[in-house]
């Protein structure tokens, strides 16, 4: 498969952690291109679960490189945090590489995202609170800290004092709140620097050195594609690029080293935070989906929103990645349903259209026209063929090819690798 990208395709949580760890087997590189501690891929080895936020999936293969990239933004403490963990289970953390460019979340972020939450009100995204924002907006406006400064005793007090001389100004004149104190900051943060610093290195190098002598890269894709800052439900998204471009700038290996692109989407719909979600299910059935598939935020604990697959935004997801072929999970999730249903298109003022329309403002007036199947009574969890699932399973797969526009190539009917189904 040479390099592949894998990408969310729909509004993050799609379990792209398992299919990462699935494929990252025969790669050479896993690596990382953007978002922060707000993602969070729970991957199934055995009996043993693994939450991941900012580590690549691949790290639980040893003989992987991880690389976490230019596109990312590091909390020092989390991620110190999260190395310790893996470490403390036995996963020695020892083929991981961080870029020097990766901007670094700091106390003020964190502040500052919840209090300017806070003052939206009703306008409110619903961020998980972790700073992802206001890290992006100080790397757009040049005041952001990267981590080789962070890790740079010399470097790191002067740039801190500057940054906060300004952050303490909004937090004292605008939001009424205590300024931070530099120093406390930079003896609190000195002890993840130390931690940090052997991490540290010059990765665009690296990938593009290892691609160009014939390695085989895996970019890990964080969030999902209607989350993007520009092609997602602005102004619900998140600061970054989850989608397939974003893992060429997000990582310095340019586009025509890329030989496919694997869109991942459960076989329903979920959505965190707030924006318009045509297909979202606020009856019992979209419990059901939300207790069957555990839809609880692996980041926050936060309850997802559910609802029926939405094949209009997948459709989109595919045109806008050039999705090269999907991954379908959580099928097991919708066995035992006497109707499964799929949104094939909306109808807005009136019309019914198949384009799908990113912004808040025309989303919102989109009511779902859906195509419903009968559902498959049986227990698909320990399908290993396309062949093992029951007619109705597939019958619900080929729809999703035919309104996505992309083959179905992986199927995943349950959370451990061996409940996966390759279909070439
Ligand atoms: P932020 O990324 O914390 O700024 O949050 C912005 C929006 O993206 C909110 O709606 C979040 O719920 C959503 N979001 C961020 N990360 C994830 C994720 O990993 N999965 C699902 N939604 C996410």
């Amino acid at each position: 498969m040479g390099n592949t990208v894998v990408v969310g395709a729909q509004w993050g949580d799609e379990a792209k952690g398992k299919i990462i760890d699935c494929l990252a087997h025969d790669k050479d590189v896993v690596v990382r291109w953007g978002g922060g501690s707000n993602a969070g891929h729970t991957v199934i080895v055995g009996d043993q679960e693994y939450k991941l936020h900012v580590v690549p999936a691949g790290v639980l293969n040893p003989h992987t490189l991880n690389v976490v990239a230019d596109g990312v933004v590091i909390d020092p403490a989390g991620f110190t945090a999260e190395i310790e963990g893996l470490r403390g289970r036995g996963i020695a953390c020892d083929n991981l590489k961080i870029s020097g460019n990766a901007h670094v979340v700091l106390p003020y972020h964190s502040l500052l995202d919840q209090l300017e939450e806070r003052r939206k009100g009703g306008k409110a995204i619903g961020t998980t609170g972790r700073g992802i924002g206001p890290v992006y907006q100080d790397k757009a406006a040049r005041i952001g800290i990267r981590m080789r400064d962070f890790t740079d005793r010399s470097a790191f007090p002067d740039l801190l004092a500057h940054v906060l001389s300004i952050k303490n100004e909004l937090l004292t004149k605008i939001y009424g709140v205590e300024p931070l104190d530099a120093k406390k900051i930079v003896a609190d943060y000195a002890p993840f620097a130390d931690k940090l610093r052997p991490f540290v290195d010059d990765t665009a190098i690296v990938v593009a050195r290892a691609a160009r002598s014939g390695k085989s890269v895996l970019f890990e894709g964080a969030q999902g594609t209607l989350l993007d800052i520009d092609l997602g439900t602005y102004p619900y998204v998140t600061s970054s690029h989850p989608t397939a471009g974003g893992a060429t700038v997000g990582t310095g290996l340019g586009p025509t080293q890329i030989d496919s692109i694997i869109g991942v989407a459960k076989s329903y719909t979920t959505r965190v935070g707030a924006g318009a979600f045509p297909t979202e299910l606020e009856d019992e059935i979209g419990s059901l989906i939300r207790e069957r598939g555990k839809e609880y935020g692996t980041t926050t604990g936060r309850p997802r929103r559910c609802g029926w697959l939405d094949g209009i935004a997948l459709n989109y997801s595919a045109l806008v990645n050039g999705l090269t072929s999907l991954a379908l999970m959580h099928l097991d999730v919708l066995s035992g349903f006497p109707e499964v249903k799929i949104c094939t298109s909306y109808e807005f003022d009136g019309k019914k259209i198949s384009d799908f329309p990113s912004d808040q403002g025309r989303l919102s007036r989109c009511k779902p026209i859906f195509e419903s199947f009968p559902g498959w009574q049986e227990d698909v969890s320990n399908a290993k063929s396309w062949d093992d699932l029951p007619d109705n399973a597939r019958r619900f797969a080929e729809t999703v090819e035919r309104i996505a526009e992309v083959p179905v190539k992986i199927l995943s009917v349950g959370r451990r690798r061996d409940q996966t189904i390759f279909r070439d």
